[in-house]
């Protein structure tokens, strides 16, 4: 946060508080927050703004918890110390931060803001990983630094002030913040998105990025001459004499309250707030990296992209969780994500699907030796529900891939492959460590991700959208649904040139037109999904069992019960019961077993006859109107579902497992929005 416009420090806490608590889904074992002492009584008369002569530390308070340990722990210091919270400011730069832990425990040490030392002459908050942090902290040790922290991220405060301080030493012309922070960054390796506050710079606050995402948020308070502008030179920001207010954020969820005009911030840019301006540099040739000593920053022009987010999106509304309103928001999310996308013939029957940000590739990925699914988690499952309509719509053979998996292997991608990268939030680095090997390898890769201007939205070849809206839960549910008919989209489309499987793909776009009101149907077995929770709620271990277009259901349903529930929940296919885990059914352990109409059904038929012969306990989900069938031969809970296309089951099938997993975890006490040690977007491998 940077403005420059009178406001007291209370009015400053509560921005940076406000947009913790949007940022908490992203990590919430512990969190800081910097802010200023004073500025008032300041000289403002040296140009360079060093006056670190006379500036007081910026304060720090750090917190283990989430954020409102952190706010309870500010306002009682405020109160013991007469910290005086009235007191205006002219222009203001303070910086907050929520973790998600990588190195060191949850403790207020390893907490964020890292500070230089004790004075607190540099301060940062990071979002990423520092690779090279103990080559970095070893050096500085040699030159007298002291740690405090188990962090990666202290040796970049630390390594600004020893930049700094060096500088001071050789004399001649102060050295500028930017300069302080563009030679930090040339010694940095790994992935992230950085603010630095200093002591030495008041007022002015430095963002830079690699590989994290960083958004820059820019609201005028009177005179808005950004308004409707797409493209802004930014250095007239700071000079058309507005008052304004800045923001620096990981994602648009901490803006959007305030503004919907961003720059998204790319790899290797340094942004300098000051006074309320901005002003941007680059490195010229390759982003910064280590070595390239010679590459000098120069200053770019950016275009100001406006958020297509609205505040009620990020809203709980009526309901007492987010993941609770992201499943029943699913007959919505699932429309928008088909709007504009299912194209009718001249007889008012549907045709086909448009894909417009596939439009100039659809043909290569036609051609290709072979498509490769790519994800982490949830994605992943969507990925592989979809798997057998691309194969049989295509003809071009699938394989999947978890992106860490591909990496460590370091497995075969060729030029003739198209690599497709799922990713909800489209910032998750195991995927984007991916998205770069197969770039590296001459694939085409497409993205399909939630979140415009990610960075897998930017950096694949082409892409489509899943537009399911903001999702706030840590456990994904209405972007699984929304990727599913993403990829089905994306059969029809591969598929569209053959006369053969025309009837097939009518039926399925028809499908798809039909399925919010499918889904609508399903969630109103919410009552009976609760009453499922309770009888299974003190049990220790779940397994779900599917095959064919569910195998994924299984995945996905398992997944979503242990990651909020904490119960012990594996999917599994059923093929492969009778070969190990079969040995695990007695009367105790509760098997849900997928059974909707489809090709498998049969099969499936088998399954719980073979459950039913080793007294397992039984719950199966099956298509309406064959409660009867499905239990012959044994005792058994139903879940009864509505039936629609069968490649599209997979949308409806995993709605009661999202309802069964959310009543869990209510039941069982958990925290259903922020999972014990996840987090929404994994920016660190
Ligand atoms: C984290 C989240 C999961 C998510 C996975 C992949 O582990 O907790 O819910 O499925 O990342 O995230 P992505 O944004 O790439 O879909």
């Amino acid at each position: 946060l940077n403005y420059n416009v009178t406001r007291d420090r209370r009015f400053i806490l509560e921005i940076l508080f406000n947009g913790l608590r949007r940022l908490e889904y992203r990590g919430y074992d512990s969190a800081g927050i910097s802010i200023d002492s004073s500025f008032l009584s300041l000289p403002s008369s040296d140009p360079n703004g060093r006056s670190s002569d006379y500036a007081p530390s910026p304060l720090v308070f750090r917190q283990e918890g989430n954020i409102e340990s952190l706010v309870k722990s500010v306002y009682k210091d405020a109160a013991s110390t007469e910290l005086n919270l009235e007191e205006p400011f002219a222009i203001h730069a303070g910086i907050a931060h929520t973790r998600w832990a990588t190195h060191g425990e949850p403790a207020p040490r390893n907490s964020h803001p890292q500070s230089s030392d004790a004075g607190n002459e540099f301060l940062v908050v990071h979002n990423g990983v520092i690779t090279n942090y103990e080559v970095l902290k070893e050096t500085l040790i040699r030159h007298g630094f002291q740690f405090e922290s188990d962090t990666d991220t202290e040796v970049i405060p630390k390594l600004a002030k020893y930049v700094f301080d060096k500088a001071n030493e050789e004399g001649g012309q102060p050295v500028t913040f930017s300069q302080v922070v563009l030679e930090v960054m040339r010694h940095l390796e790994g992935a992230y998105a950085l603010i630095f506050k200093s002591r030495h710079y008041p007022n002015e606050l430095i963002a830079c990025k690699r590989g994290s995402p960083l958004i820059l948020g820019v609201k005028e308070l009177s005179g808005d001459t950004t308004n409707g502008a797409s493209f802004l030179d930014l250095k007239c920001i700071s000079e058309n004499g507005h008052p304004k207010e800045l923001f620096l954020s990981s994602d648009p969820s901490a803006v959007v309250e305030h503004t919907k005009k961003v720059l998204m911030i790319e790899d290797g840019e340094v942004v300098h707030l000051k006074d309320g301006g901005v002003s941007i540099l680059k490195f010229e040739n390759d982003k910064g990296k280590r070595g390239s000593a010679h590459s000098r920053p120069s200053s770019v022009q950016r275009a100001l992209s406006v958020l297509e987010m609205e505040v009620e999106q990020i809203n709980k509304g009526k309901y007492e969780h987010y993941m609770q309103k992201e499943i029943h928001e699913q007959p919505e999310s699932l429309t928008t994500t088909m709007r504009g996308r299912l194209i009718r013939g001249g007889s008012c029957k549907v045709k086909t699907v448009l894909l417009g940000g596939l439009k100039d590739h659809i043909k290569t990925i036609r051609r290709s030796r072979r498509i490769v699914f790519i994800g982490c988690g949830t994605s992943y499952n969507a990925a592989l529900a979809a798997r057998p309509i691309i194969e049989e719509l295509s003809g071009v053979p699938v394989t999947m891939e978890i992106a860490s998996d591909l990496v460590d292997r370091q497995g075969p991608i060729y030029r003739e492959d198209t690599a497709v990268f799922v990713s909800q939030s489209g910032e998750t680095a195991d995927t984007l460590l991916a998205l770069e090997y197969a770039l590296e390898n001459g694939a085409l890769c497409v993205g399909i991700t939630n979140t415009v201007g990610s960075a897998i939205a930017r950096k694949t070849h082409c892409g489509i959208h899943i537009n399911a809206g903001c999702e706030i839960g840590v456990a994904s549910t209405k972007a699984y649904t929304s990727q599913i008919v993403v990829m089905a989209m994306l059969a029809l489309a591969i598929g569209d040139d053959a006369i053969s499987s025309q009837t097939r793909r009518e039926a399925i776009v028809d499908g798809l037109i039909d399925l919010p009101n499918k889904v609508r149907e399903v969630l109103k077995l919410d009552q009976e999904m609760k009453d499922l929770a309770k009888l299974l709620m003190a049990e220790q271990s779940l397994l779900v069992f599917g095959r064919g277009y569910n195998f994924a259901t299984a995945l996905e349903g398992a997944l979503k019960v242990k990651e909020v529930s904490l119960m012990h929940s594996e999917g599994m296919l059923a093929g492969e019961m009778k070969h190990g885990p079969l040995a695990l059914v007695d009367e105790n352990l509760p098997i849900i077993v997928i059974a909707t109409r489809d090709a498998c059904f049969s099969k499936q038929q088998s399954v719980i006859q073979q459950l039913h012969a080793r007294k397992g306990r039984l719950i199966v989900m099956c298509s309406k109107g064959d409660a009867a069938s499905v239990c012959a031969g044994g005792s058994c809970r139903v879940i009864e579902v509505p039936q629609v296309e069968d490649c599209l089951q997979p949308v409806v099938n995993i709605v009661p497992l999202q309802l069964l997993a959310y009543h869990l975890t209510v039941l069982r006490g958990h925290n259903v929005d922020q999972p014990r040690n996840l987090a929404k977007s994994v920016t660190t491998q």
